[in-house]
């Protein structure tokens, strides 16, 4: 079925302006999403009607709230199909769940001399909090590279995956590249050696249907405002196994069992991993951010996505010094690029006043600029509500200002 792009776009009443004199094109999805009226009513009416802290009183406001908040746990469950609720953690976002897995499973798991592989595409956030722990726990990290296409090399896992390594870190797609990786194929490799894998799914979890059982993942990072919901909420999925093993990353709040100088014990998943008052009202935007990709058909929303990108880069690549980074055959909606003899940053300024807005700079990804030996990128990053129209005017626009250079 072919989505009905304008009545989507009625649910995205932000996109209906003039920026710096014209209509706006939003092209920096990967960044952060448009949140539809059905979200920003969820939280607007929660916040005008049933605010209470969450777990912590007999009153009926704060037993609304904590309602809401668990079914929110319960929709996201459903949305990842979690074998149980209790392997949902709601966290700030992707860095704050990555951080959590770095850091407890650091502790419960890693030794000096043990290892840790993340993949060259990374983005910091899947990066550095590894290298902190490595530094602390006097681990090594290793790098699995990817080639000029933008894939992975997946062949040279075999000999990278070593009887020391204790994890495996993963994009499900690169926010530069927009490679879309086999997580299929990288998982049952780690798996036949019995290394753990975390996917970083800030950019998958936008454009799939994600099964964390089917995938067989043992970790699964999010964000909240990049799937269409607010800011500052996330989920960490894990699997109870090794949630179990891991001790708190924060302290505080709902976290505890029993309190005394002597020794604290700690409460049950999910709540031993969400210290302090959780952003209740985050994770009931994020519930109704999925509710609505699932009143609207996600499938065909995804390959109407695909459809975009396969336009924007036949016509993207009809423009003479343009450099397309990334030309893996599985790719989401995202085209980073450079133009000969235009300067990425000059070319973002002058997008935005023809009210186009792109991302520009090393799209928190140094690794991937290193490696095509690029100090910066343009980047434009498609989502269900864009439109043909939008790409026609873009590819126009790029065509204009080449010709002012
Ligand atoms: N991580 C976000 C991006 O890739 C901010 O743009």
């Amino acid at each position: 079925m072919i989505p009905d792009i304008s009545k989507i776009r009625k649910d995205f009443p932000i996109l209906d302006q003039i920026v710096n004199g014209k209509p706006l094109i939003y092209f920096d999805n990967a960044a952060t999403s448009q949140r539809p009226v059905q979200v920003v009513e969820r939280v607007n009416e929660f916040s005008l009607r049933s605010n209470g802290n969450i777990h912590r009183a007999t009153h009926s406001m704060a037993n609304r709230t904590t309602e809401a908040f668990e079914s929110g746990r319960e929709v996201v469950r459903k949305y990842l199909n979690a074998a149980e609720a209790a392997e949902v953690i709601f966290t700030h976002g992707t860095t704050e769940s990555i951080n959590m897995v770095a850091f407890s499973f650091g502790e419960a798991f890693i030794s000096e001399g043990d290892e840790v592989i993340v993949t060259e595409m990374e983005h910091h956030a899947n990066i550095v909090p590894w290298q902190m722990m490595c530094e602390r726990k006097g681990a090594i990290l290793k790098v699995l590279p990817f080639s000029e296409e933008g894939e992975l090399h997946i062949g040279l896992l075999d000999s990278l995956i070593t009887g020391k390594t204790r994890i495996l870190a993963v994009a499900h797609v690169s926010n530069t590249l927009g490679t879309i990786n086999p997580l299929a194929e990288i998982i049952a490799k780690a798996h036949q050696k019995n290394v753990p894998v975390l996917i970083d799914g800030a950019q998958g979890a936008p454009h799939f249907r994600i099964d964390v059982q089917a995938l067989d993942c043992d970790f699964y990072a999010f964000s909240g405002h990049k799937l269409y919901g607010p800011t500052g909420i996330g989920v960490l999925y894990g699997k109870r196994k090794w949630l179990d093993r891991m001790p708190p990353y924060l302290g505080g709040g709902e976290m505890i069992d029993r309190v005394t100088f002597a020794k604290t014990t700690y409460n049950e998943l999910p709540y031993k991993f969400e210290a302090g008052t959780p952003h209740y009202v985050g994770a009931i935007g994020l519930a109704a951010a999925i509710e609505y990709l699932h009143n609207n058909d996600i499938q065909s929303l995804i390959q109407y996505e695909h459809d975009l990108l396969t336009e924007a880069t036949y016509k993207l690549k009809q423009i003479e010094g343009l450099r397309i980074y990334g030309e893996a055959p599985l790719k989401t909606g995202v085209i980073s690029f450079n133009i000969a003899g235009i300067h990425p940053f000059d070319l973002g300024t002058l997008l935005d006043q023809m009210g186009i807005a792109v991302r520009t700079g090393r799209l928190c990804a140094d690794p991937v600029m290193d490696h095509f030996g690029v100090e910066n990128m343009v980047r434009a990053s498609f989502a269900f509500y864009n439109t043909s129209g939008e790409i026609e005017a873009f590819y126009r626009a790029l065509i204009r200002l080449k010709g002012m250079f």
